[in-house]
């Protein structure tokens, strides 16, 4: 039951009238299994000083559709039942826990086809030319996450031939196929050319073997010609953490932009290579709008020149970046904002270079998936260090969530299972790895928790299951999908028989002959 006694429910969103009102930080709080037949309130969580984790529901009154999936915390339908216990997607998370075990990814697919259709839909409202937005799939690549992409009318943007393999079979149109990487092997381009995907040459080599392929007889199997685009560094700085940079000068990605005038050439005397156009990404998790506006003027001015060398270049893709909310503290652009920004800059852009519109094409991760995941944890031991810190440990940690010890980055969490008791401890998240760094959220506030709660750590869906590994052999989560109360599984859960699928143990080790 909820708890009513420690917070005070204000005006009735739905209809009904649950007490008095209290106009403080009023958080929406959604009771029932079916969102439908609901009845919601709106609660002050700071009522008598008090907070709890139902601060950490949107405080939004728009429209679940029409909120920027980043700019939240929690996926579009978190909501909390009469057990005062989290749902995402209508289904309890401590209950997905009991069914599917822990850690569990727990992927919200309204939140997912919010963010898509939100991108799709301000591309075509403020960019008068073709747009098309493509999902960069490094943020999660997975049948299920390409393919909802897919549907929503996404291209993918993918890094590696098992990235391509995996759109490939969501089902994903290989001409909406884009492929980067600053180390492509000759056998992911010729994957690449055979299945008629383009690909975005980073480098010398890149063209160079495409070239040679397309000398050598290989192409699409379609037919058509390779289709390239020709990424460069577009010497643009953002404040993010600097293992996130890409767009400086000083990366490992793409082409000086001093050496155009030569790819140019070299592209434009190769009868194999169809250049559809240029590319430059700029970074991740960038909150300023400034950025894009510049990379527009850059990228058309690689574009204009690409032409002059008489290439069929027509597209410009400015790439991803748009960041999301981890924290309280992060304050990104709406995906709309972003949208409209990047929009009139290229369209004020070719009205000084006097350029007809290129189709412009965009590729986010983060602010696609980022928001829409939620993983939750067990809770196993305790460790109190008298007047220093209390670990409790979860039974997840670096293997599942790599982005702490590797960035640094930074976490909220909630006792999904008693979201409106008082905050009253402050508490360090470890993880289960032999590692002292490995601790997901430091100095996080939770109410009182013992072995065997249920904790979830929001904005986990960009990142986490892509980088995910083995460490320690223990096996990566599952991850399900969620949706009006329906649960399905969309990455199983690995065995101790997975472990070892690919490990030999020679007869002379001791094989069982
Ligand atoms: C070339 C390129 N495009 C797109 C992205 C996606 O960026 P984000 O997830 O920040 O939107 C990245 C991420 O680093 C990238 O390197």
């Amino acid at each position: 039951m909820l708890q009513f006694d420690r917070v005070s429910v204000s005006q009735p969103a739905c209809g009904m009238n649950l007490g008095a009102t209290d106009p403080i930080a009023c958080r929406q709080l959604y009771t029932g299994k079916d969102r439908k037949d609901s009845y919601c309130a709106m609660v002050s969580t700071q009522s008598f000083g008090v907070e709890s984790g139902l601060k950490y529901l949107s405080e939004s009154q728009q429209a679940l559709q029409t909120r920027s999936p980043n700019q939240e915390l929690l996926p579009l339908t978190a909501s909390v039942n009469s057990s005062d216990r989290l749902e995402i997607g209508g289904c309890e998370v401590t209950a997905l826990v009991e069914q599917f075990g822990s850690p569990l990814y727990i992927l919200d697919e309204e939140t997912l086809r919010a963010a898509c259709t939100q991108y799709r839909d301000a591309f075509k409202r403020y960019y008068p030319g073709e747009s098309q937005v493509l999902y960069a799939s490094k943020a999660w690549s997975c049948l299920a996450v390409c393919a909802i992409a897919a549907s929503e009318g996404l291209g993918i943007d993918v890094v590696s031939a098992g990235e391509i393999y995996t759109a490939l079979q969501a089902g994903v149109s290989p001409d909406k196929i884009y492929f980067h990487g600053n180390n492509k092997s000759r056998e992911e381009l010729r994957l690449a050319v055979e299945s008629g995907c383009i690909t975005v040459a980073d480098n010398w080599r890149d063209l160079e073997t495409l070239a040679e392929l397309g000398e050598s007889g290989v192409s699409s199997l379609t037919g058509g010609p390779t289709r390239v685009m020709v990424r460069f560094t577009p010497g643009i700085e953002c404040h993010t953490h600097e293992y996130i940079q890409t767009g400086q000068i000083d990366s490992k990605f793409g082409f000086d932009p001093n050496s155009l005038d030569r790819v140019f050439t070299f592209i434009s005397q190769q009868p194999s290579l169809f250049c559809v156009g240029v590319h430059a990404h700029i970074g991740s998790q960038i909150f300023e709008l400034q950025p894009h506006d510049d990379l527009a003027e850059v990228i058309i001015q690689a574009l204009t020149k690409a032409q002059s060398y008489g290439l069929p270049a027509t597209e410009i893709n400015i790439g991803g970046g748009l960041g999301i909310r981890y924290t309280e503290a992060d304050d990104p652009p709406s995906i709309e904002d972003w949208a409209r920004t990047i929009c009139s800059a290229v369209v004020a852009a070719c009205e000084r270079q006097q350029l007809p519109l290129p189709k412009l094409l965009c590729e986010p991760g983060r602010s696609l998936v980022g928001t829409a995941c939620v993983t939750a944890y067990t809770v196993g031991s305790q460790k109190v260090i008298p007047g220093m810190r209390t670990y409790l440990a979860v039974d997840g940690g670096m293997s599942d969530n790599p982005r702490p010890i590797t960035y640094q980055s930074v976490y909220r969490v909630l006792a999904a299972g008693k979201m409106s008791a008082p905050l009253t401890q402050t508490v360090t998240i470890a993880g289960k790895h032999c590692e002292s760094g490995d601790v997901l959220i430091k100095d996080a506030k939770l109410p009182e928790c013992h072995a065997g709660d249920v904790l979830a750590v929001p904005a986990t869906g960009a990142y986490n299951y892509s980088m995910a590994s083995n460490y320690n052999r223990v096996p990566r989560p599952a991850a399900v999908l969620v949706r009006n109360g329906e649960v399905n599984t969309i990455i199983q859960r690995e065995t101790y028989q997975d472990l070892l699928r690919l490990d030999r143990l020679p007869e002379r080790l001791g094989a069982p002959k």
